[in-house]
């Protein structure tokens, strides 16, 4: 059993998922378990082969040398986990937190040399555009992309804008025709186009905000790369489905018809999360059927039926903080990644924590980070050299930042 998975649970989304992540590495896509029908972009980057003494090393050895190296760094060296992490890796964390905190830490923290980040490849590119220049991102793994991310390309994201620009034409008012908003969950070309073109990122916490300063500037919004955070805000702003029209990128306007557009508020692109989208209305029923007090919160890359059948719906640390402000005896279904819904069960044994699907499904990708890597990364920057750097190319960074930072000055 590798590290990560815990002893009394035998049931995966693929048993595969129980080896560790350099016998998949090798291997096309994004690996066993949540993502395997996600088709892989060629471009996906690979992990190359680690020394064996790595690969081999018993977990006692690993934290011994994750230990003295992260001490002889001292604060030259910051390491951000996300939530989904395995607590073999949070435990390490200087900062964990949702992908908006962990943004935010990087920005915040002029003083490190290093960022070792302990998340996905979006997450990384992130830290790097707000970063400054003298400081380095890391990323222990490279396969540790995000499928849903990959289902935008900045190709088919111009291709989408030049179609619908065409339909839409140019705005003879101060609103513009359409303004593109992307999801933190995508890569830095993506925020770049939106930051050339009056957009702005968003995240799963500010989702909401982020479409009111939309709507004060533009008609209509283009939503990549998540169909179901986007159609789950703007339904709580009051929009309907026939103004979310979905766009396919294969098809031509994306498969709607010139009126449909017209017509739109919010124009979904056709991307989702596999971990996600395994949740189901049928779960939240049989756990209200088990629990009379259950509380089910939600992560709102659930699809909009499982999240209007919930009771709350928010990011990684609205579902941390949500568990926090419960009381002994409570009962929380959760609806997001295994991983932090069975470390919130330990640390409130006071409460009944349980993930609202019953096979166990971590992030295949966020998987990928395993203490292996990091002992690697973190000897070979005490050894002075810069492994596995993320960096965004200047002119993509100049024009994502400024998608970021009109994010980060929105306020509700
Ligand atoms: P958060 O912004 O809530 O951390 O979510 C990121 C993510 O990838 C969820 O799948
Ligand atoms: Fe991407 Fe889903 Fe993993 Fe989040 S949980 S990093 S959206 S694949």
């Amino acid at each position: 059993m590798a590290v990560g998975v815990p002893a009394d649970i035998t049931t995966t989304c693929d048993s595969q998922l129980t080896t560790e992540p350099w016998h998949i590495d090798r291997q096309q896509g994004y690996g066993p378990g949540a993502s395997t029908d996600d088709v892989a972009p060629p471009t996906t980057p690979h992990q190359g082969p680690i020394p064996p003494e790595y690969t081999q090393a018993s977990e006692s050895e690993l934290d011994a040398r994750i230990t003295a190296a992260k001490a002889t760094l001292g604060d030259r060296l910051k390491i951000l986990g996300h939530f989904y992490q395995r607590d073999e890796i949070v435990k390490y964390a200087d900062f964990v937190g949702d992908s908006f905190m962990l943004a935010q830490a990087a920005k915040d923290h002029p003083e490190a040399e290093a960022f070792v980040f302990c998340g996905v490849h979006f997450m990384a590119e992130t830290a790097d555009i707000l970063s400054q220049n003298h400081q380095s991102v890391i990323l222990p793994n490279l396969a540790a992309g995000c499928s849903m991310a990959d289902m935008a390309t900045i190709d088919q994201v111009e291709e989408a804008w030049e179609q619908l620009t065409t339909v839409l034409g140019t705005s003879d008012d101060d609103q513009a025709e359409l303004i593109p908003v992307t999801y933190m969950n995508s890569s830095a070309a993506i925020k770049a186009f939106c930051g050339r073109n009056g957009g702005i990122v968003c995240t799963s916490s500010n989702a909401a905000t982020v479409l009111e300063w939309a709507f004060e500037r533009g008609k209509r919004v283009i939503f990549f790369p998540d169909q179901h955070l986007g159609r789950n805000t703007a339904k709580a702003m009051g929009m309907t489905e026939e103004q979310m029209p979905l766009w396919r990128p294969y098809l031509p306007l994306g498969g709607n018809t010139q009126q449909q557009l017209i017509d739109a508020k919010v124009i979904l692109w056709n991307g989702f999360c596999s971990v996600h989208k395994r949740f189901t209305v049928a779960q939240i029923n049989k756990a209200r059927a088990d629990f009379d007090n259950v509380q089910v919160i939600v992560h709102p890359e659930c699809p909009a039926p499982v999240v209007e059948a919930a009771d709350g719906v928010g990011s990684t640390e609205y579902i941390r903080k949500a568990i926090e402000a419960g009381k002994p005896g409570d009962v929380f279904a959760v609806g997001t990644e295994i991983n932090l819904v069975n470390r919130l069960q330990a640390q409130h044994p006071e409460m009944t924590i349980f993930c609202l699907d019953p096979v166990v499904c971590p992030c295949s990708t966020m998987y990928r980070i395993h203490p292996a890597y990091l002992a690697w990364v973190l000897e070979a920057l005490v050894a002075g050299q810069i492994p596995n750097q993320i960096s965004v190319e200047p002119t993509v960074a100049a024009d994502a930042e400024v998608a970021l930072e009109r994010m980060l000055a929105a306020r509700p």
